[in-house]
Protein backbone atom coordinates (compact mmCIF):
# COMPACT_ATOMS: atom_id res chain seq x y z
CA UNK A 1 0.00 0.00 0.00
CA UNK A 2 1.74 3.38 -1.05
CA UNK A 3 0.80 6.55 1.24
CA UNK A 4 2.31 9.40 -0.85
CA UNK A 5 1.06 12.75 -1.90
CA UNK A 6 1.40 12.15 -5.50
CA UNK A 7 -0.14 8.61 -5.46
CA UNK A 8 -3.50 10.28 -3.48
CA UNK A 9 -2.96 13.27 -5.96
CA UNK A 10 -2.90 11.16 -9.11
CA UNK A 11 -6.10 8.65 -8.31
CA UNK A 12 -8.44 11.62 -8.67
CA UNK A 13 -7.17 13.09 -12.27
CA UNK A 14 -9.14 10.59 -13.91
CA UNK A 15 -12.88 11.92 -14.82
CA UNK A 16 -14.65 8.45 -14.35
CA UNK A 17 -13.30 8.73 -10.63
CA UNK A 18 -14.47 12.38 -9.86
CA UNK A 19 -18.03 12.06 -11.57
CA UNK A 20 -18.53 8.40 -9.58
CA UNK A 21 -17.39 9.81 -6.59
CA UNK A 22 -20.63 11.16 -4.86
CA UNK A 23 -22.48 8.29 -6.27
CA UNK A 24 -20.25 5.62 -4.88
CA UNK A 25 -19.57 7.10 -1.26
CA UNK A 26 -22.10 9.05 -0.41
CA UNK A 27 -25.39 8.17 -2.13
CA UNK A 28 -27.09 5.43 0.39
CA UNK A 29 -28.19 5.73 3.44
CA UNK A 30 -25.14 5.50 5.65
CA UNK A 31 -22.96 7.99 3.35
CA UNK A 32 -26.24 10.30 3.52
CA UNK A 33 -26.28 10.50 7.11
CA UNK A 34 -22.29 11.06 7.46
CA UNK A 35 -22.56 13.76 5.29
CA UNK A 36 -25.40 15.66 6.97
CA UNK A 37 -23.63 15.54 10.31
CA UNK A 38 -20.00 17.15 8.04
CA UNK A 39 -22.44 19.53 6.77
CA UNK A 40 -23.91 20.25 10.17
CA UNK A 41 -21.05 20.60 11.98
CA UNK A 42 -18.99 23.12 9.44
CA UNK A 43 -22.45 25.33 9.05
CA UNK A 44 -22.58 24.82 13.33
CA UNK A 45 -18.77 26.52 13.34
CA UNK A 46 -19.30 29.35 10.96
CA UNK A 47 -22.31 30.35 12.92
CA UNK A 48 -21.03 29.90 16.19
CA UNK A 49 -17.72 31.40 15.60
CA UNK A 50 -19.26 34.01 12.99
CA UNK A 51 -17.27 32.83 10.37
CA UNK A 52 -17.03 35.32 6.59
CA UNK A 53 -14.29 33.73 4.85
CA UNK A 54 -13.96 29.93 4.28
CA UNK A 55 -11.18 27.38 2.92
CA UNK A 56 -11.92 23.79 1.66
CA UNK A 57 -8.94 22.07 1.08
CA UNK A 58 -8.98 18.91 -1.50
CA UNK A 59 -13.00 20.22 -2.32
CA UNK A 60 -13.52 17.02 -4.79
CA UNK A 61 -16.70 17.48 -6.23
CA UNK A 62 -17.80 19.94 -3.84
CA UNK A 63 -19.40 17.61 -2.01
CA UNK A 64 -19.56 19.70 1.09
CA UNK A 65 -18.67 23.15 -0.36
CA UNK A 66 -22.32 22.64 -2.05
CA UNK A 67 -24.10 22.35 1.11
CA UNK A 68 -21.88 24.64 3.41
CA UNK A 69 -23.67 27.76 4.54
CA UNK A 70 -23.38 30.81 6.43
CA UNK A 71 -20.05 32.34 5.10
CA UNK A 72 -19.04 35.44 2.64
CA UNK A 73 -17.00 34.41 0.62
CA UNK A 74 -15.12 30.42 0.06
CA UNK A 75 -12.06 29.50 -1.31
CA UNK A 76 -11.67 25.74 -1.73
CA UNK A 77 -8.78 24.35 -3.81
CA UNK A 78 -7.98 21.03 -4.97
CA UNK A 79 -5.26 18.98 -7.42
CA UNK A 80 -7.60 17.45 -9.62
CA UNK A 81 -9.13 19.46 -12.67
CA UNK A 82 -11.77 16.80 -13.41
CA UNK A 83 -13.33 17.53 -9.34
CA UNK A 84 -13.04 21.12 -9.89
CA UNK A 85 -14.74 21.08 -12.62
CA UNK A 86 -17.40 19.19 -11.60
CA UNK A 87 -17.50 21.18 -8.39
CA UNK A 88 -17.30 24.62 -10.55
CA UNK A 89 -21.48 23.26 -11.76
CA UNK A 90 -22.54 21.43 -8.60
CA UNK A 91 -21.98 24.32 -6.27
CA UNK A 92 -25.39 26.09 -5.33
CA UNK A 93 -23.99 29.60 -4.46
CA UNK A 94 -21.06 30.11 -7.21
CA UNK A 95 -20.80 33.76 -6.57
CA UNK A 96 -19.23 32.91 -3.30
CA UNK A 97 -17.08 30.39 -4.26
CA UNK A 98 -13.47 30.69 -5.41
CA UNK A 99 -12.62 27.24 -6.85
CA UNK A 100 -8.73 26.96 -8.00
CA UNK A 101 -6.47 24.28 -8.72
CA UNK A 102 -3.67 24.39 -6.00
CA UNK A 103 -1.97 22.41 -3.74
CA UNK A 104 -2.51 21.73 0.15
CA UNK A 105 1.24 21.23 0.88
CA UNK A 106 2.54 24.03 -0.93
CA UNK A 107 -0.80 27.08 -0.59
CA UNK A 108 -0.19 30.28 -1.19
CA UNK A 109 -3.07 33.15 -0.23
CA UNK A 110 -3.00 36.70 0.00
CA UNK A 111 -5.43 37.19 2.80
CA UNK A 112 -5.68 34.90 6.03
CA UNK A 113 -8.52 32.81 6.69
CA UNK A 114 -10.84 32.36 9.85
CA UNK A 115 -11.99 28.77 8.91
CA UNK A 116 -10.33 25.90 7.21
CA UNK A 117 -12.04 22.64 6.99
CA UNK A 118 -10.98 19.69 4.82
CA UNK A 119 -12.77 15.78 4.56
CA UNK A 120 -11.57 12.65 3.92
CA UNK A 121 -7.74 14.38 3.47
CA UNK A 122 -5.62 14.24 6.11
CA UNK A 123 -6.08 11.33 7.32
CA UNK A 124 -4.61 9.62 3.83
CA UNK A 125 -1.15 10.87 4.98
CA UNK A 126 1.26 9.28 7.59
CA UNK A 127 2.70 11.61 10.00
CA UNK A 128 5.32 13.70 8.77
CA UNK A 129 2.98 14.53 5.67
CA UNK A 130 -0.05 15.46 8.43
CA UNK A 131 2.16 17.48 10.13
CA UNK A 132 2.97 19.67 7.22
CA UNK A 133 -0.52 20.26 6.46
CA UNK A 134 -1.75 21.42 9.61
CA UNK A 135 1.41 23.45 9.52
CA UNK A 136 0.64 24.79 6.21
CA UNK A 137 -2.95 25.47 7.78
CA UNK A 138 -1.78 26.97 10.57
CA UNK A 139 0.41 29.48 8.51
CA UNK A 140 -3.39 29.90 6.24
CA UNK A 141 -5.30 30.84 9.61
CA UNK A 142 -6.70 33.94 11.44
CA UNK A 143 -5.02 34.14 14.58
CA UNK A 144 -7.62 31.92 16.82
CA UNK A 145 -8.82 30.61 13.26
CA UNK A 146 -10.49 27.59 13.10
CA UNK A 147 -9.51 24.21 11.40
CA UNK A 148 -11.85 21.08 10.77
CA UNK A 149 -11.23 17.74 9.66
CA UNK A 150 -12.02 14.13 10.39
CA UNK A 151 -9.88 11.80 12.12
CA UNK A 152 -11.24 7.99 12.10
CA UNK A 153 -11.05 5.72 14.72
CA UNK A 154 -12.21 2.61 13.61
CA UNK A 155 -10.57 0.10 11.35
CA UNK A 156 -13.26 -1.56 9.44
CA UNK A 157 -12.99 -5.19 9.17
CA UNK A 158 -11.04 -6.27 6.02
CA UNK A 159 -13.89 -8.01 4.26
CA UNK A 160 -15.79 -4.92 4.33
CA UNK A 161 -12.60 -2.51 3.30
CA UNK A 162 -12.44 -4.62 0.32
CA UNK A 163 -16.15 -4.87 -0.76
CA UNK A 164 -15.74 -0.53 -0.08
CA UNK A 165 -12.59 -0.22 -2.74
CA UNK A 166 -13.79 -3.00 -4.93
CA UNK A 167 -11.35 -2.38 -8.00
CA UNK A 168 -9.90 0.51 -6.86
CA UNK A 169 -6.23 0.73 -5.33
CA UNK A 170 -5.96 1.01 -1.29
CA UNK A 171 -4.68 4.23 0.10
CA UNK A 172 -3.38 4.70 3.77
CA UNK A 173 -5.69 5.63 6.15
CA UNK A 174 -4.71 6.97 9.26
CA UNK A 175 -6.55 5.20 12.44
CA UNK A 176 -6.48 7.01 15.85
CA UNK A 177 -6.93 3.55 18.59
CA UNK A 178 -6.55 5.89 21.06
CA UNK A 179 -8.50 9.51 21.38
CA UNK A 180 -5.10 10.81 23.45
CA UNK A 181 -2.84 10.04 20.33
CA UNK A 182 -4.89 12.21 18.62
CA UNK A 183 -5.04 15.21 21.38
CA UNK A 184 -1.32 14.97 21.59
CA UNK A 185 -1.01 14.89 17.52
CA UNK A 186 -3.54 18.27 16.94
CA UNK A 187 -1.80 20.29 20.36
CA UNK A 188 1.72 19.26 18.94
CA UNK A 189 0.76 20.57 15.94
CA UNK A 190 -0.17 24.18 17.44
CA UNK A 191 -3.86 23.97 17.75
CA UNK A 192 -6.25 23.71 20.77
CA UNK A 193 -9.50 21.48 20.95
CA UNK A 194 -12.69 22.84 20.82
CA UNK A 195 -14.60 19.51 20.07
CA UNK A 196 -13.96 15.90 19.48
CA UNK A 197 -17.72 14.75 17.60
CA UNK A 198 -17.96 10.98 17.37
CA UNK A 199 -20.00 10.06 14.07
CA UNK A 200 -21.15 6.36 13.74
CA UNK A 201 -21.12 4.66 16.84
CA UNK A 202 -22.92 1.81 15.45
CA UNK A 203 -20.60 1.32 11.80
CA UNK A 204 -21.88 -2.27 11.59
CA UNK A 205 -25.60 -2.34 12.54
CA UNK A 206 -26.17 1.12 10.59
CA UNK A 207 -24.28 -0.40 7.24
CA UNK A 208 -26.41 -3.24 7.14
CA UNK A 209 -29.27 -0.86 7.75
CA UNK A 210 -28.42 1.26 4.91
CA UNK A 211 -27.34 -1.64 2.40
CA UNK A 212 -30.97 -3.31 3.14
CA UNK A 213 -33.02 -0.32 2.90
CA UNK A 214 -31.22 0.98 -0.24
CA UNK A 215 -31.61 -2.36 -2.20
CA UNK A 216 -35.61 -2.11 -0.98
CA UNK A 217 -35.54 1.47 -2.32
CA UNK A 218 -36.53 2.25 1.66
CA UNK A 219 -34.11 5.15 1.94
CA UNK A 220 -35.81 7.51 4.34
CA UNK A 221 -36.71 4.57 6.54
CA UNK A 222 -32.83 3.27 6.66
CA UNK A 223 -31.85 6.81 7.15
CA UNK A 224 -34.35 7.71 10.05
CA UNK A 225 -33.33 3.94 11.12
CA UNK A 226 -29.31 5.31 10.83
CA UNK A 227 -29.93 8.44 13.25
CA UNK A 228 -32.36 6.79 15.71
CA UNK A 229 -29.73 4.29 16.58
CA UNK A 230 -27.12 7.28 16.65
CA UNK A 231 -28.31 8.84 19.53
CA UNK A 232 -27.79 5.91 21.31
CA UNK A 233 -23.97 7.17 23.21
CA UNK A 234 -22.34 3.79 23.31
CA UNK A 235 -19.76 1.83 20.95
CA UNK A 236 -16.93 3.17 19.16
CA UNK A 237 -17.45 6.18 16.53
CA UNK A 238 -16.34 5.28 13.04
CA UNK A 239 -14.79 8.58 13.11
CA UNK A 240 -14.21 12.06 14.85
CA UNK A 241 -15.49 15.59 13.67
CA UNK A 242 -12.09 17.46 15.18
CA UNK A 243 -13.32 20.82 15.95
CA UNK A 244 -9.71 23.09 16.75
CA UNK A 245 -8.88 26.27 17.13
CA UNK A 246 -5.01 27.94 16.25
CA UNK A 247 -2.81 28.60 19.28
C1 LIG B 1 -11.17 11.41 -1.11
S1 LIG B 1 -11.32 12.90 -2.06
C2 LIG B 1 -12.15 13.93 -0.85
C3 LIG B 1 -13.03 14.97 -1.47
C4 LIG B 1 -13.83 15.82 -0.48
N1 LIG B 1 -12.96 16.46 0.48
C5 LIG B 1 -14.86 15.00 0.27
O1 LIG B 1 -14.78 14.89 1.52
O2 LIG B 1 -15.77 14.49 -0.36
C6 LIG B 1 -9.66 13.54 -1.99
C7 LIG B 1 -9.44 14.79 -2.83
O3 LIG B 1 -8.13 15.30 -2.54
C8 LIG B 1 -7.61 15.87 -3.74
N2 LIG B 1 -6.16 16.01 -3.56
C9 LIG B 1 -5.24 15.01 -3.57
N3 LIG B 1 -4.01 15.53 -3.29
C10 LIG B 1 -4.17 16.86 -3.12
C11 LIG B 1 -3.29 17.92 -2.78
N4 LIG B 1 -1.98 17.70 -2.57
N5 LIG B 1 -3.79 19.17 -2.64
C12 LIG B 1 -5.11 19.41 -2.84
N6 LIG B 1 -6.00 18.44 -3.18
C13 LIG B 1 -5.54 17.18 -3.29
C14 LIG B 1 -8.07 14.89 -4.80
O4 LIG B 1 -8.01 15.44 -6.09
C15 LIG B 1 -9.48 14.57 -4.33
O5 LIG B 1 -10.42 15.45 -4.91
Amino acid sequence: MRANAELIKSLYQNYRIASGYIDERFSKPLGRVQHKIQVGSINNAIRRYQIDNILEVACGPARLASDVKGFKKGIAIDTSDQMLEIARRRVRNPDKWRFVNADAFNLKLNSRLQLIYSFRFIRHFKTTDRMRLYKAFHGLLDNHGILIFDALHYEKIAFIRNIENRGQEKIYDKIYLDKKALENEIYTAGYEILELKGVIHHFYAQAVISRISNKLKIDMIGIRAIYSIERIPLGRPLEWIVICRKR
